[in-house]
């Protein structure tokens, strides 16, 4: 699974063999430029899973549960959610389980597929006093045990499963019959998410260590901006084959 957030990089996802996009709150962050994910909101989240939807008409889509939006009742989660669908996600993903249970489960008998989301939920950034490993110790791991449980139990499809050591990973994946889709979580998961501008090496400034770059794109972008700031001023740019005639 990938993580992205427009209509163009979801055309080169479906041509590729990645089975689902994510359409991550992290938009709030790698888009829109602000500090967390507690800045996305339903509209942001429509819009972007609208026109991932138009780059990638047939692909899976699961479109990110914004902050607060299953803490309002299940009648408030089941109109976000209802939005997030129509505006073209095939399900929804939620972080945490605890004090929502009944959200998840309304959500799954509603018919709309969900996909949990536990270890680090960077929606709760500010209580996990930050983006750090989770389940170190020995009753955090067992809650994570018992929430995964939960989650197969309340109907979830599959869950990620963030920042979490790799050994406990590959229990709880064992553990459970629905898929883990791990992200910092090492190996034993039976799936794998990274988003695309972590994939493609982007932001120079965030190098999560277990995010692989499969291409240094900072830096092949800079030297594309930088040679047409130069051919400009060396009129260079455009050359007689670019002027229309
Ligand atoms: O918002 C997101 O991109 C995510 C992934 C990091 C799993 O939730």
């Amino acid at each position: 699974m990938i993580a992205a957030y427009d209509a163009l990089m979801a055309r080169i996802v479906a041509e590729s063999q990645a089975d689902a996009i994510l359409v991550g709150d992290s938009a709030a962050m790698v888009v829109h430029g602000f500090p967390s994910t507690l800045h996305a909101t339903v509209e942001m989240m429509a819009l972007h899973v609208a026109a991932v939807r138009r780059g990638a008409p047939d692909l899976m889509i699961v479109a990110d549960m914004p902050f607060l939006s299953v803490r309002r009742g299940r009648s408030a989660a089941a109109d976000a959610a209802g939005e997030l669908m129509r505006s073209g996600a095939t399900a929804v993903k939620v972080e945490g389980v605890a004090g929502h249970e009944d959200v998840i489960e309304h959500l799954v008998g509603s018919g709309i597929p969900v996909m949990g989301h536990l270890g680090l939920t960077p929606q709760s950034v500010h209580q996990l006093g930050g983006y750090r490993l989770q389940g170190r110790e020995a009753a955090e791991a067992e809650r994570l045990r018992r929430e995964a449980g939960r989650l197969e139990d309340l109907g979830a499809f599959a869950f990620v499963l963030e920042c979490v050591p790799e050994a406990l990973a590959g229990v709880i994946s064992a553990e459970r019959s629905i898929p883990s889709i791990g992200i910092g979580a090492g190996s034993g998961t039976d799936g794998q998410v990274l988003v695309l501008s972590d994939l493609l090496g982007l932001d120079a400034r965030f190098q999560p260590r277990f995010a692989r770059r499969y291409l240094e794109g900072h830096g092949l972008v800079r030297t594309a901006i930088d040679q047409f700031v130069s051919d400009v001023r060396a009129a260079e740019f455009p050359a007689r084959a670019e002027v229309l005639a």
